[in-house]
């Protein structure tokens, strides 16, 4: 189902690729209703002579079947700036698409001409937060207040703090896997991943175990616009606001009556540059964000690369001969399956880029799904290579924006990955796994597998 190329195309190209062809449901692009077709030879797809400046690659029809590859193939080479009229919102306006990892890298660095203040980092301006909300997380703030806002956060972030979760995520792993294993089947994405990273991310904050299965669903609810299961209705996303502040000011007011409790919280409620702290409303959009981000992440980067593996059966036997593969292997699948998609910028002023011009207030995406598969970086780069060690934009494009959370994630990725290869080698797919409706998250839903069950 998914990381199939999505091969777009007309008449012409079912003519010109004959039998090779499986005809699929009808694909939006650009507005129009049009056939489209996939190669049923391996790893063979072809976007046929599409007019580039009609596809829309907000059109969510496209994303059916995950990142439409092809699609974005085609404008690395020949459109590496392209407009989308984002027609399925028609008040936001459209955005310019940015697909070349060189103009990513240079993009993230130049804070000063592309903003991710101005309009804040997603796709919609107006996707359930107010800007004015999104404005007091660091990831839609610009230097200098951006700086001083990350080194606050950094101090809960050292490698020695993250590496002295090891054996704690580990066993976090392990207790999980262990309400699975005499099952034999389980749903990777609900039962494994989501309890998994949001115990992580909960016992990294500071906030209470029985709270996690709730932090998942406001997640799913913040991040999911466009997705009916993760986001039923846009009056919950206030209400879960309103309600996370009281218990976020709940928490801020006993971890300063108790400094010293080895969480997060304590720190960031106790650390102060310059003399001085961090606000309410900082501390709490950036736990909403830590959550968000812990929640959401490695949960999507470890079933797609899960899924990935299993349809590479090449790959999954070359890492479960040999795990000391896995590092490397991480790496990869952080570039193949990126958990967001894209994170968006405002144009500060009037730019030239690649011909064309961008003008002050437009948003720009930079595509990491693109970006990570360009064929200037990497040989064949469609390919899942466990074995490449690749440099990779999972994390962002370089620049001040880099990923607070990369080497915890790594890390959680890593002990997914490799406890439930190490107990489950033999899982399998046990039905359709289901994406998420979304042009931001690049993830699944659902996952069904089975796997030889672990006596009880
Ligand atoms: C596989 C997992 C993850 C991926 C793929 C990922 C991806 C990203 C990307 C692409 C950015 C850059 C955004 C931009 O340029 O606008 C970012 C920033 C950020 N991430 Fe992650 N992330 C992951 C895990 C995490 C985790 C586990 C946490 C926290 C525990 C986290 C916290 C953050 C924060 C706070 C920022 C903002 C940094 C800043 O603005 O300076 N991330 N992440």
């Amino acid at each position: 189902m998914r990381e199939r190329p999505a091969a777009v195309g007309g008449e012409d190209l079912k003519r010109r690729l004959g039998d090779q062809l499986a005809p699929v449901p009808d694909l939006r692009v650009g507005g129009l209703r049009r056939f489209h077709y996939i190669c049923s030879m391996p790893d063979v797809s072809v976007v046929a002579d599409l007019d580039l400046d009609r596809i829309d690659l907000g059109d969510l029809d496209l994303w059916d079947d995950g990142p439409p590859h092809e699609v974005f193939s085609r404008l690395r080479r020949e459109a590496p700036v392209h407009w989308s009229p984002l027609a399925e919102y028609p008040h936001e306006g459209g955005f310019w698409s940015l697909t070349r990892a060189e103009d990513l890298h240079r993009v993230s660095l130049d804070w000063q001409t592309f903003s991710s203040f101005v309009g804040g980092i997603m796709v919609l301006d107006d996707f359930g937060i107010p800007l004015e909300g999104q404005q007091q997380m660091m990831i839609s703030m610009d230097p200098p207040r951006h700086d001083r806002i990350k080194a606050l956060f950094q101090r809960g972030f050292t490698p020695k703090r993250i590496a002295e979760h090891e054996e704690r995520i580990r066993a976090i792993v392990n207790r999980v896997l262990d309400r699975v294993a005499t099952r034999g089947e389980c749903d990777l994405v609900t039962d494994v991943a989501g309890p998994v990273v949001s115990r992580v991310i909960g016992s990294f904050i500071g906030t209470p175990e029985a709270e996690d299965q709730r932090h998942v669903e406001e997640t799913n609810l913040v991040l999911g616009f466009g997705d009916e299961d993760l986001r039923p209705t846009e009056e919950a996303v206030v209400e879960v606001m309103r309600r996370n502040w009281d218990e976020t000011m709940e928490l801020v007011a006993e971890r300063r009556a108790n400094p010293g409790m080895d969480d997060l919280l304590d720190v960031l409620v106790h650390s102060e540059i310059d003399g001085e702290g961090l606000s309410e409303s900082e501390i709490f959009m950036g736990l909403g964000l830590l959550g968000a981000a812990g929640n959401d992440s490695t949960r999507s980067v470890f079933t797609s690369g899960m899924l990935g593996l299993l349809e590479n059966r090449d790959q999954l036997a070359l890492l479960l001969a040999d795990p000391g593969l896995i590092e490397g292997a991480v790496e990869e699948l952080l570039r193949m399956y990126p958990a967001f998609a894209h994170f968006r910028r405002t144009a500060t002023r009037d730019v030239e880029l690649h011909g064309k011009t961008i003008r002050e207030g437009d948003k720009v995406l930079l595509w990491y799904v693109a970006s990570n598969r360009d064929e200037s970086v990497y040989e064949d780069p469609q390919r899942l290579d466990v074995t490449r060690r690749p440099d990779h934009q999972a994390f962002g494009a370089g620049g001040r924006h880099f990923c607070l959370g990369a080497a915890l994630a790594r890390l959680e990725i890593k002990l997914l990955v490799g406890e439930t290869l190490r107990r489950f080698p033999d899982l399998e797919l046990a039905g359709e796994p289901a994406r998420a409706r979304s042009l931001f998250l690049n993830q699944l839903k659902t996952m069904p597998v089975r796997f030889t069950p672990e006596a009880g």
